[in-house]
């Protein structure tokens, strides 16, 4: 499937070659009762579709989740783009952790049908979330250009794990995930390859060498895996890789 698209389209062909190998590790990493969220531009989530597909098995995709919001400028010559998209996959379809009663609830839409009582409570999300954009004038924002809203990271680790899991984000940018993680109770592992994105991440969550929440420095030789060694290519069965290998700087508890 690659091989053909790349035929046709060398863009495409660096893009699967960036994404598959890290969604490869991802899969190693995941714990067995794990959930990957992933969150593409629209215009590549298809095809990211189809490696986890590939990686975790059809059986493994749980959600396709839009968020959507509304917000910015709109185009008049389409219908305007406002809407992202979070595929998630588990590792085992079995076995995977999901509890919707820790989720944050939304108001109904026409709170008049259902009794005061179920008003009062909000109903439980469905795979449609609408929410916000981080304000830009807002307490929440970093500063980060590609930040995310702390509601949509609380909803996904408040459902997927537990309290004391450990959460892993390698694309962490202002280190969202771990905002939500910690105030959460789970530890966390951000990892980005931008220094501007630790240095936000690092200051958002007073992280430091020798503090609770450790500021690491990647290993020399530590980077993103562009050539996938031999054990690692044995599929989904292969060993698990160093956290490390997915590249940048991790950060993270002590004890991670
Ligand atoms: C969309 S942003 C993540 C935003 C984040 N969710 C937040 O709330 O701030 C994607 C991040 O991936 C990082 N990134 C891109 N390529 C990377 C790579 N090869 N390894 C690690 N991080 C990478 C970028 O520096 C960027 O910060």
């Amino acid at each position: 499937m690659a091989g053909r698209l790349r035929a046709y389209d060398d863009a495409f062909g660096d893009y699967w070659d960036f994404l598959f190998p890290r969604l490869e590790h991802a899969w190693r990493l995941l714990a067995e009762d794990g959930t990957l969220y992933l969150h593409l531009d629209y215009r590549e989530v298809h095809y990211a579709k189809v490696m986890l597909d590939i990686i975790f098995g059809r059986d493994a995709f749980l959600n396709e989740i839009i968020w959507a919001y509304d917000y910015g400028a709109k185009a008049r010559s389409r219908w305007p783009s406002k809407h992202e998209t979070i595929l998630v996959y588990v590792k085992d379809r079995a076995r995977y952790h999901f509890d919707s009663s820790e989720v944050d609830r939304e108001p109904y839409m026409a709170p008049g049908l259902v009794t005061p009582e179920k008003a009062a409570r909000g109903k439980l999300p469905t795979d449609v979330w609408w929410h916000t954009i981080v304000s830009p004038t807002g307490k929440e924002k970093t500063g980060y250009p590609s930040q995310k809203p702390l509601g949509l990271l609380r909803r996904m680790i408040s459902a997927s794990t537990r309290p004391g899991d450990r959460v892993l984000d390698v694309f962490a940018g202002s280190g969202t995930t771990g905002a939500a993680a910690r105030e959460l109770g789970r530890r966390f592992l951000l990892v980005d390859s931008n220094p501007e994105a630790i240095e936000v991440m690092a200051s958002r969550l007073g992280a430091a060498e020798d503090g609770p929440v450790r500021l690491l420095r990647a290993a020399d030789g530590a980077g993103p895996p562009r050539d996938v060694s031999p054990s690692d290519r044995a599929g989904p069965f292969g060993r698990a890789p160093d956290a490390r290998r997915l590249g940048g700087l991790p950060l993270g508890p002590r004890g991670l």
